[in-house]
């Protein structure tokens, strides 16, 4: 569901001086405070050492959690002190994840997998299970619709978790390591195909170790201790 157009003037997704600090007792400092703009299509690559606040900053933008200090806008509404369940529905329909686990259910196959994320749609089965199969044509399964999770490999259980993450047609996807279980040639072929099935008009933040990926995008930022220490645009497109 990609936002209206009154919204296009707005970045995507702001952060206005938005830290994370986790605990109180023994307090670790996640993100320093910091300021970040993502436009409508942009491709982000954010990349840094291991604990450096990259995950803490996905969940933020991703509106899994809340910052610390700070405030955060989706299409220019502040959605950071929204009441939980707003701020669920805002997520289901705006944003879709792709994480280094896949989090697929094994009980379900490929495509139920993809349509249970369309449940928040309202729409009926028949037409979830459309959508569904649609979004395994875009990832290349269409043959595989029916396997368990199990019987797949690694590169096709991560292709339905992006069929998943792209099949309500999110404004912005975001992946956390989406290629680190996987083997080089395999985790390239992932990135191309989140990269490629994604709408044009959507915005695509990728954490990656993998400078092979970093490349493959049109923005870099890069994180050091909770701290932005470069944001280049790269130019890949
Ligand atoms: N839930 C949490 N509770 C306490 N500390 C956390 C939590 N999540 C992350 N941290 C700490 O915050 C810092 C940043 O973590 P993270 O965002 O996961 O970094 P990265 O994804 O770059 O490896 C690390 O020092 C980590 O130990
Ligand atoms: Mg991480």
């Amino acid at each position: 569901m990609n936002l209206s157009s009154e919204a296009n003037s707005s970045p995507l997704i702001e952060l206005r001086s938005v830290s994370k600090t986790y605990g109180s007792a023994e307090p670790v400092a996640a993100l320093h405070p910091m300021d970040l703009r993502i436009e409508p299509s942009e491709r982000v690559a954010i990349v840094g050492p291991s604990g450096s606040g990259k995950t803490s900053l996905l969940n933020l933008l991703g509106l899994l959690d809340r910052p610390t200090t700070g405030a955060v806008y989706l299409a220019g509404r502040e959605v950071s002190s929204l009441p939980e369940p707003e701020l669920c529905a805002a997520r289901s329909h705006e944003i879709g994840f792709v994480f280094q686990q896949f989090f697929l259910l094994e009980h379900l196959n490929a495509v139920e997998n993809v349509e249970q994320a369309l449940l928040y749609t309202g729409a009926t089965r028949r037409s979830r299970v459309a959508v569904a199969v649609r979004a395994m044509d875009r990832v290349g399964l269409a043959h595989r619709l029916r396997h368990k999770p199990s019987q797949l490999s690694g590169g096709e259980r991560q292709r339905v978790a992006i069929a998943r993450a792209i099949a309500g047609d999110p404004s912005l996807i975001l992946a956390d390591e989406p290629t680190g279980n996987l083997d080089t040639q395999t985790g390239a072929t992932i990135l191309s195909v989140l990269t490629e099935s994604a709408e044009d008009a959507t915005t695509v933040v990728v954490v990656t170790h993998d400078p092979g990926v970093a490349a493959a995008m049109d923005r870099r930022i890069e994180i050091v201790d909770g701290r932005i220490t470069r944001d280049i645009r790269v130019g890949a497109r």
